[in-house]
Protein backbone atom coordinates (compact mmCIF):
# COMPACT_ATOMS: atom_id res chain seq x y z
CA UNK A 1 0.00 0.00 0.00
CA UNK A 2 1.31 3.65 -0.81
CA UNK A 3 1.82 6.00 1.85
CA UNK A 4 -1.17 7.79 -0.31
CA UNK A 5 -3.56 4.49 -0.55
CA UNK A 6 -2.65 4.68 3.87
CA UNK A 7 -3.72 7.70 4.39
CA UNK A 8 -7.18 7.58 2.57
CA UNK A 9 -7.71 3.94 4.00
CA UNK A 10 -7.61 6.01 7.35
CA UNK A 11 -9.72 8.76 6.21
CA UNK A 12 -12.35 6.25 5.41
CA UNK A 13 -12.14 4.69 8.82
CA UNK A 14 -13.08 8.18 10.50
CA UNK A 15 -15.72 8.99 8.08
CA UNK A 16 -17.45 6.06 7.49
CA UNK A 17 -18.74 3.80 10.27
CA UNK A 18 -15.51 2.85 11.22
CA UNK A 19 -15.37 4.88 14.53
CA UNK A 20 -16.05 1.62 16.23
CA UNK A 21 -12.56 0.91 15.58
CA UNK A 22 -11.65 4.69 16.83
CA UNK A 23 -14.20 3.82 19.85
CA UNK A 24 -11.41 1.52 21.59
CA UNK A 25 -9.37 4.49 21.36
CA UNK A 26 -9.23 6.16 25.31
CA UNK A 27 -8.18 9.96 23.72
CA UNK A 28 -10.86 11.88 21.71
CA UNK A 29 -10.77 12.14 18.18
CA UNK A 30 -12.47 14.20 16.02
CA UNK A 31 -12.90 15.24 12.03
CA UNK A 32 -13.62 18.45 11.01
CA UNK A 33 -15.06 18.67 7.77
CA UNK A 34 -13.65 21.93 5.39
CA UNK A 35 -16.57 23.89 6.70
CA UNK A 36 -15.89 23.40 10.21
CA UNK A 37 -18.59 20.86 10.93
CA UNK A 38 -17.76 18.13 13.10
CA UNK A 39 -18.26 15.07 10.82
CA UNK A 40 -17.17 11.85 12.69
CA UNK A 41 -16.18 11.38 16.55
CA UNK A 42 -15.35 8.69 18.74
CA UNK A 43 -16.64 7.92 21.96
CA UNK A 44 -13.90 9.41 23.84
CA UNK A 45 -14.84 12.15 21.61
CA UNK A 46 -18.55 12.19 22.86
CA UNK A 47 -18.13 11.90 26.56
CA UNK A 48 -14.98 14.74 26.19
CA UNK A 49 -17.65 17.00 24.09
CA UNK A 50 -20.47 15.97 26.30
CA UNK A 51 -22.66 15.87 23.27
CA UNK A 52 -23.74 12.90 20.55
CA UNK A 53 -22.40 12.29 17.40
CA UNK A 54 -25.64 13.40 15.48
CA UNK A 55 -25.58 16.16 17.78
CA UNK A 56 -22.45 17.05 16.67
CA UNK A 57 -22.64 16.88 13.19
CA UNK A 58 -24.99 19.81 13.01
CA UNK A 59 -22.47 22.13 14.28
CA UNK A 60 -19.30 23.75 13.39
CA UNK A 61 -16.55 22.84 16.11
CA UNK A 62 -16.40 26.97 16.82
CA UNK A 63 -19.99 26.06 18.55
CA UNK A 64 -18.51 24.23 20.82
CA UNK A 65 -15.35 26.40 22.09
CA UNK A 66 -15.39 29.94 22.73
CA UNK A 67 -14.67 32.29 19.99
CA UNK A 68 -10.36 32.58 20.10
CA UNK A 69 -9.48 29.45 21.00
CA UNK A 70 -6.19 28.25 20.21
CA UNK A 71 -8.04 25.27 19.16
CA UNK A 72 -9.51 27.05 16.04
CA UNK A 73 -6.31 28.95 15.06
CA UNK A 74 -4.75 25.31 15.22
CA UNK A 75 -6.69 23.89 12.36
CA UNK A 76 -6.29 26.85 10.31
CA UNK A 77 -2.64 26.37 10.69
CA UNK A 78 -3.05 22.66 9.75
CA UNK A 79 -5.34 23.67 6.84
CA UNK A 80 -2.33 26.25 5.53
CA UNK A 81 0.82 24.18 5.85
CA UNK A 82 -0.89 20.82 5.07
CA UNK A 83 1.53 19.39 7.69
CA UNK A 84 0.30 17.83 11.28
CA UNK A 85 0.59 20.55 14.08
CA UNK A 86 0.75 19.13 17.66
CA UNK A 87 0.51 21.48 20.43
CA UNK A 88 0.79 20.52 24.22
CA UNK A 89 -0.86 21.84 27.08
CA UNK A 90 -3.77 24.04 25.50
CA UNK A 91 -6.95 24.85 27.58
CA UNK A 92 -9.73 24.23 25.31
CA UNK A 93 -12.47 24.44 28.09
CA UNK A 94 -16.17 26.23 27.60
CA UNK A 95 -19.07 26.28 29.37
CA UNK A 96 -20.37 23.95 27.10
CA UNK A 97 -17.95 20.88 27.53
CA UNK A 98 -16.52 22.45 30.95
CA UNK A 99 -13.40 24.09 31.80
CA UNK A 100 -10.51 24.20 32.23
CA UNK A 101 -9.73 21.18 29.65
CA UNK A 102 -5.96 21.27 29.17
CA UNK A 103 -4.82 18.83 26.52
CA UNK A 104 -2.32 17.94 24.11
CA UNK A 105 -3.87 18.27 20.47
CA UNK A 106 -2.79 16.66 17.72
CA UNK A 107 -4.15 18.00 14.38
CA UNK A 108 -3.33 16.29 10.69
CA UNK A 109 -4.64 16.96 7.75
CA UNK A 110 -6.29 14.38 5.59
CA UNK A 111 -4.66 13.82 2.20
CA UNK A 112 -8.10 12.42 0.51
CA UNK A 113 -10.19 15.68 1.47
CA UNK A 114 -8.68 19.18 1.28
CA UNK A 115 -9.67 21.20 4.15
CA UNK A 116 -10.55 18.35 6.30
CA UNK A 117 -8.53 18.27 9.52
CA UNK A 118 -8.24 15.24 12.06
CA UNK A 119 -8.11 15.90 15.76
CA UNK A 120 -6.96 14.36 18.68
CA UNK A 121 -6.64 15.08 22.40
CA UNK A 122 -5.03 13.93 25.11
CA UNK A 123 -6.12 14.92 28.26
CA UNK A 124 -2.99 15.60 30.61
CA UNK A 125 -1.59 12.71 31.30
CA UNK A 126 -1.42 10.96 34.49
CA UNK A 127 2.58 10.96 34.10
CA UNK A 128 2.30 14.93 34.45
CA UNK A 129 0.02 14.58 37.93
CA UNK A 130 2.15 11.73 39.40
CA UNK A 131 5.25 14.33 38.27
CA UNK A 132 3.29 16.67 40.66
CA UNK A 133 3.86 14.37 43.71
CA UNK A 134 6.87 13.50 42.94
CA UNK A 135 8.41 17.36 43.25
CA UNK A 136 6.11 18.08 46.47
CA UNK A 137 8.34 14.99 48.01
CA UNK A 138 11.47 16.89 47.47
CA UNK A 139 9.53 19.70 49.78
CA UNK A 140 8.45 17.45 51.87
CA UNK A 141 12.08 16.13 52.91
CA UNK A 142 12.86 19.90 53.45
CA UNK A 143 10.66 19.81 55.75
CA UNK A 144 12.45 16.82 57.62
CA UNK A 145 14.97 18.68 58.72
CA UNK A 146 12.95 21.70 59.60
CA UNK A 147 10.38 19.30 61.54
CA UNK A 148 13.53 17.34 63.53
CA UNK A 149 14.87 21.13 64.37
CA UNK A 150 11.55 22.68 65.48
CA UNK A 151 10.79 20.15 67.98
CA UNK A 152 13.54 20.75 69.67
CA UNK A 153 13.39 24.43 69.82
CA UNK A 154 10.54 25.08 69.88
CA UNK A 155 9.01 22.20 72.28
CA UNK A 156 11.02 22.65 75.39
CA UNK A 157 9.98 26.50 75.53
CA UNK A 158 6.61 26.25 74.77
CA UNK A 159 6.19 23.81 77.50
CA UNK A 160 7.84 26.37 79.94
CA UNK A 161 5.75 29.19 78.66
CA UNK A 162 3.01 26.90 79.13
CA UNK A 163 3.82 26.28 82.90
CA UNK A 164 3.97 30.18 83.79
CA UNK A 165 0.50 30.67 82.09
CA UNK A 166 -0.81 28.53 84.50
CA UNK A 167 1.15 29.32 87.76
CA UNK A 168 -0.25 33.49 86.20
CA UNK A 169 -3.78 32.04 85.87
CA UNK A 170 -3.74 31.26 89.57
CA UNK A 171 -2.99 35.20 90.90
CA UNK A 172 -4.50 36.94 88.11
CA UNK A 173 -7.99 38.43 88.38
CA UNK A 174 -11.24 36.92 86.96
CA UNK A 175 -11.18 39.71 84.21
CA UNK A 176 -7.67 38.67 82.90
CA UNK A 177 -8.42 35.19 83.40
CA UNK A 178 -9.76 34.73 79.39
CA UNK A 179 -5.62 36.27 78.63
CA UNK A 180 -3.86 33.31 80.47
CA UNK A 181 -6.47 30.84 78.72
CA UNK A 182 -5.65 32.00 75.51
CA UNK A 183 -1.50 31.86 76.19
CA UNK A 184 -1.96 28.02 77.10
CA UNK A 185 -4.48 27.33 74.54
CA UNK A 186 -2.49 28.43 71.53
CA UNK A 187 0.36 26.83 72.95
CA UNK A 188 -1.09 23.81 72.47
CA UNK A 189 -1.57 24.49 69.67
CA UNK A 190 1.68 25.12 68.16
CA UNK A 191 2.61 21.90 70.16
CA UNK A 192 -0.23 19.44 67.82
CA UNK A 193 1.48 21.35 64.85
CA UNK A 194 4.80 20.44 65.64
CA UNK A 195 3.84 17.09 67.02
CA UNK A 196 2.35 16.98 63.76
CA UNK A 197 5.56 18.05 61.70
CA UNK A 198 7.66 15.60 63.69
CA UNK A 199 5.61 12.60 61.58
CA UNK A 200 7.92 13.93 58.36
CA UNK A 201 11.15 13.30 60.08
CA UNK A 202 10.59 9.66 61.03
CA UNK A 203 12.58 8.12 58.69
CA UNK A 204 13.08 4.96 59.90
CA UNK A 205 11.42 1.79 57.61
CA UNK A 206 7.59 1.43 57.96
CA UNK A 207 6.29 -1.65 59.70
CA UNK A 208 3.64 -3.01 56.77
CA UNK A 209 1.12 -5.93 57.03
CA UNK A 210 -1.21 -7.06 54.16
CA UNK A 211 -3.92 -4.67 55.18
CA UNK A 212 -7.57 -5.46 54.06
CA UNK A 213 -8.30 -1.64 52.61
CA UNK A 214 -12.17 -1.90 53.49
CA UNK A 215 -11.13 -2.67 57.25
CA UNK A 216 -9.37 0.73 57.05
CA UNK A 217 -11.71 2.30 55.22
CA UNK A 218 -14.98 1.34 57.67
CA UNK A 219 -13.37 2.71 60.50
CA UNK A 220 -12.30 5.96 58.92
CA UNK A 221 -15.76 6.20 58.20
CA UNK A 222 -17.14 5.79 61.28
CA UNK A 223 -14.58 7.92 63.27
CA UNK A 224 -15.79 10.89 60.60
CA UNK A 225 -19.52 10.19 61.02
CA UNK A 226 -19.02 10.57 64.98
CA UNK A 227 -16.76 13.25 64.29
CA UNK A 228 -16.17 16.10 61.69
CA UNK A 229 -18.64 14.70 59.23
CA UNK A 230 -21.70 14.12 61.62
CA UNK A 231 -24.43 15.85 59.07
CA UNK A 232 -22.50 14.93 56.29
CA UNK A 233 -23.42 12.26 53.57
CA UNK A 234 -20.44 9.26 53.09
CA UNK A 235 -21.36 6.87 50.66
CA UNK A 236 -19.35 3.44 50.21
CA UNK A 237 -18.69 2.32 46.24
CA UNK A 238 -16.38 -0.64 47.35
CA UNK A 239 -14.89 -3.88 44.84
CA UNK A 240 -15.54 -6.17 47.62
CA UNK A 241 -12.77 -8.59 45.54
CA UNK A 242 -10.10 -6.04 46.42
CA UNK A 243 -7.10 -8.06 47.45
CA UNK A 244 -5.20 -6.96 50.33
CA UNK A 245 -3.04 -3.90 50.38
CA UNK A 246 0.74 -4.42 51.53
CA UNK A 247 1.12 -1.30 54.05
CA UNK A 248 1.03 -0.11 57.66
CA UNK A 249 -2.97 0.72 58.63
CA UNK A 250 -2.00 2.93 61.28
CA UNK A 251 -0.59 5.25 58.61
CA UNK A 252 -3.18 4.31 56.24
CA UNK A 253 -5.79 5.35 58.24
CA UNK A 254 -4.31 9.16 58.30
CA UNK A 255 -4.18 9.02 55.01
CA UNK A 256 -7.90 8.52 54.44
CA UNK A 257 -8.45 10.15 57.63
CA UNK A 258 -7.00 13.46 55.92
CA UNK A 259 -8.63 13.05 52.42
CA UNK A 260 -12.13 12.54 54.06
CA UNK A 261 -11.91 15.52 56.44
CA UNK A 262 -10.52 17.91 53.48
CA UNK A 263 -13.36 16.83 51.34
CA UNK A 264 -15.85 17.18 54.63
CA UNK A 265 -14.49 20.99 54.91
CA UNK A 266 -14.82 21.48 51.16
CA UNK A 267 -18.41 20.99 51.03
CA UNK A 268 -18.92 22.29 54.52
CA UNK A 269 -22.39 22.82 55.32
CA UNK A 270 -24.00 22.40 51.96
CA UNK A 271 -27.01 20.67 52.15
CA UNK A 272 -26.77 18.59 49.47
CA UNK A 273 -22.85 17.80 50.08
CA UNK A 274 -21.68 14.01 49.42
CA UNK A 275 -18.82 12.63 49.99
CA UNK A 276 -17.72 8.98 48.19
CA UNK A 277 -15.28 6.34 48.85
CA UNK A 278 -14.56 4.42 46.43
CA UNK A 279 -12.17 1.22 45.86
CA UNK A 280 -11.63 -0.45 42.49
CA UNK A 281 -9.42 -3.21 41.14
CA UNK A 282 -7.67 -2.20 37.80
CA UNK A 283 -4.94 -4.46 37.15
CA UNK A 284 -3.39 -2.75 33.85
CA UNK A 285 -2.45 -0.20 35.44
CA UNK A 286 1.35 -0.08 35.33
CA UNK A 287 4.04 2.45 36.32
CA UNK A 288 7.96 2.61 35.12
CA UNK A 289 9.96 3.19 37.48
CA UNK A 290 12.61 6.31 36.74
CA UNK A 291 15.90 5.24 35.80
CA UNK A 292 15.09 1.55 35.53
CA UNK A 293 13.65 -1.10 33.31
CA UNK A 294 11.73 -1.61 35.65
CA UNK A 295 7.51 -1.31 35.68
CA UNK A 296 5.51 -2.11 39.13
CA UNK A 297 1.87 -2.90 39.00
CA UNK A 298 -0.61 -0.79 40.82
CA UNK A 299 -3.41 -2.19 40.86
CA UNK A 300 -5.94 -1.40 43.87
CA UNK A 301 -7.29 2.20 43.71
CA UNK A 302 -8.79 3.99 46.00
CA UNK A 303 -10.03 7.59 45.67
CA UNK A 304 -11.94 10.19 47.71
CA UNK A 305 -14.81 12.13 45.96
CA UNK A 306 -16.52 15.26 47.21
CA UNK A 307 -18.97 17.79 45.27
CA UNK A 308 -17.61 21.03 46.77
CA UNK A 309 -16.47 23.60 45.25
CA UNK A 310 -12.85 21.86 44.07
CA UNK A 311 -9.55 22.85 44.61
CA UNK A 312 -8.11 26.62 43.35
CA UNK A 313 -6.85 26.27 40.22
CA UNK A 314 -3.50 28.42 41.69
CA UNK A 315 -3.07 25.74 44.70
CA UNK A 316 -3.38 22.49 42.17
CA UNK A 317 0.27 22.17 41.36
CA UNK A 318 1.61 23.14 44.78
CA UNK A 319 -1.25 20.84 45.98
CA UNK A 320 0.76 18.04 48.02
CA UNK A 321 3.49 20.50 49.13
CA UNK A 322 3.89 21.45 52.95
CA UNK A 323 2.25 24.44 54.14
CA UNK A 324 -0.12 25.48 51.47
CA UNK A 325 -3.52 26.27 52.65
CA UNK A 326 -6.65 28.18 52.08
CA UNK A 327 -8.21 27.69 55.84
CA UNK A 328 -7.97 30.31 58.66
CA UNK A 329 -6.79 27.73 61.12
CA UNK A 330 -4.94 25.21 57.96
CA UNK A 331 -1.62 23.74 58.35
CA UNK A 332 -1.18 22.60 55.14
CA UNK A 333 0.33 19.86 56.15
CA UNK A 334 -2.29 17.18 55.70
CA UNK A 335 -2.02 16.50 51.47
CA UNK A 336 1.88 16.81 51.92
CA UNK A 337 2.05 13.94 54.82
CA UNK A 338 -0.42 12.15 52.63
CA UNK A 339 1.78 12.15 49.37
CA UNK A 340 4.85 11.23 52.15
CA UNK A 341 2.71 7.53 53.39
CA UNK A 342 1.64 6.55 49.76
CA UNK A 343 5.13 7.89 48.42
CA UNK A 344 6.84 5.62 51.43
CA UNK A 345 4.17 2.64 49.97
CA UNK A 346 5.30 2.02 46.91
CA UNK A 347 1.67 4.22 45.66
CA UNK A 348 0.63 7.87 43.68
CA UNK A 349 -1.59 9.70 44.35
CA UNK A 350 -3.22 12.37 41.83
CA UNK A 351 -5.98 15.14 41.71
CA UNK A 352 -8.53 15.76 39.61
CA UNK A 353 -10.72 18.79 40.17
CA UNK A 354 -13.62 20.98 38.97
CA UNK A 355 -16.16 22.53 41.09
CA UNK A 356 -18.94 19.91 42.40
CA UNK A 357 -16.10 17.16 41.63
CA UNK A 358 -12.96 16.79 43.18
CA UNK A 359 -11.29 13.57 43.31
CA UNK A 360 -7.81 12.20 45.01
CA UNK A 361 -6.62 8.73 43.73
CA UNK A 362 -4.68 6.68 45.08
CA UNK A 363 -2.91 3.88 43.29
CA UNK A 364 -1.00 1.46 45.01
CA UNK A 365 1.04 -2.09 44.64
CA UNK A 366 -1.25 -5.33 45.43
CA UNK A 367 0.12 -7.41 48.05
CA UNK A 368 2.33 -10.51 46.26
CA UNK A 369 5.23 -12.58 47.33
CA UNK A 370 7.53 -9.77 45.58
CA UNK A 371 5.81 -7.06 46.78
CA UNK A 372 8.15 -5.88 49.33
CA UNK A 373 11.31 -5.84 46.99
CA UNK A 374 9.20 -4.13 44.61
CA UNK A 375 7.59 -1.57 46.31
CA UNK A 376 11.15 -0.65 48.13
CA UNK A 377 12.79 -0.43 44.70
CA UNK A 378 9.94 1.68 43.35
CA UNK A 379 9.91 4.28 46.61
CA UNK A 380 13.58 4.16 46.52
CA UNK A 381 14.09 5.24 43.05
CA UNK A 382 10.87 7.98 43.32
CA UNK A 383 12.16 8.55 46.68
CA UNK A 384 15.93 9.73 45.28
CA UNK A 385 14.34 12.07 42.31
N1 LIG B 1 -11.43 18.05 48.70
C1 LIG B 1 -10.95 19.28 48.53
N2 LIG B 1 -11.68 20.23 47.88
C2 LIG B 1 -11.19 21.48 47.69
N3 LIG B 1 -9.98 21.89 48.12
C3 LIG B 1 -9.21 21.01 48.79
C4 LIG B 1 -9.64 19.67 49.02
N4 LIG B 1 -8.65 19.03 49.69
C5 LIG B 1 -7.67 19.93 49.87
N5 LIG B 1 -7.99 21.12 49.34
C6 LIG B 1 -7.17 22.35 49.34
O1 LIG B 1 -5.85 21.98 49.64
C7 LIG B 1 -5.38 22.72 50.75
C8 LIG B 1 -4.38 21.89 51.51
O2 LIG B 1 -4.98 20.80 52.18
P1 LIG B 1 -4.23 20.14 53.40
O3 LIG B 1 -2.83 19.81 53.00
O4 LIG B 1 -5.06 19.02 53.93
O5 LIG B 1 -4.15 21.32 54.45
P2 LIG B 1 -5.30 22.02 55.30
O6 LIG B 1 -6.49 21.10 55.27
O7 LIG B 1 -4.71 22.18 56.65
O8 LIG B 1 -5.56 23.34 54.63
C9 LIG B 1 -6.62 23.09 51.52
O9 LIG B 1 -6.44 24.24 52.30
C10 LIG B 1 -7.64 23.31 50.40
O10 LIG B 1 -7.52 24.60 49.87
MG1 LIG C 1 -6.46 19.05 55.56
Amino acid sequence: MSPQDAQDQRAAILTSDGPSILDALPHPVLLVAPDGVIESANMAAEIFMRCSVSVMRRHPISAFIPFGSPLLTLIEQVRERGAAVNEYKVDIGSPKIGSPKVVDINAAPVAARPGAVVLMFQERTMAEKIDRQLTSRGAARTVTGLAAMLAHEIKNPLSGIRGAAQLLEQSVGEEDRPLTQLITDETDRIVKLVDRMEVFSDERPIERTPVNIHVVLDHVKRLAENGFARNQRIIEDYDPSLPDVFANKDQLTQVFLNLVKNASEAIGDAHDGEIRIRTAFRPGVRLSVPGTEHRVSLPLEFSVEDNGPGVPDDLMPHLFEPFITTKINGSGLGLALVAKIIGDHGGVIECDSHPRHTRFRILMPAFTDQTETETETLAMNLGGM
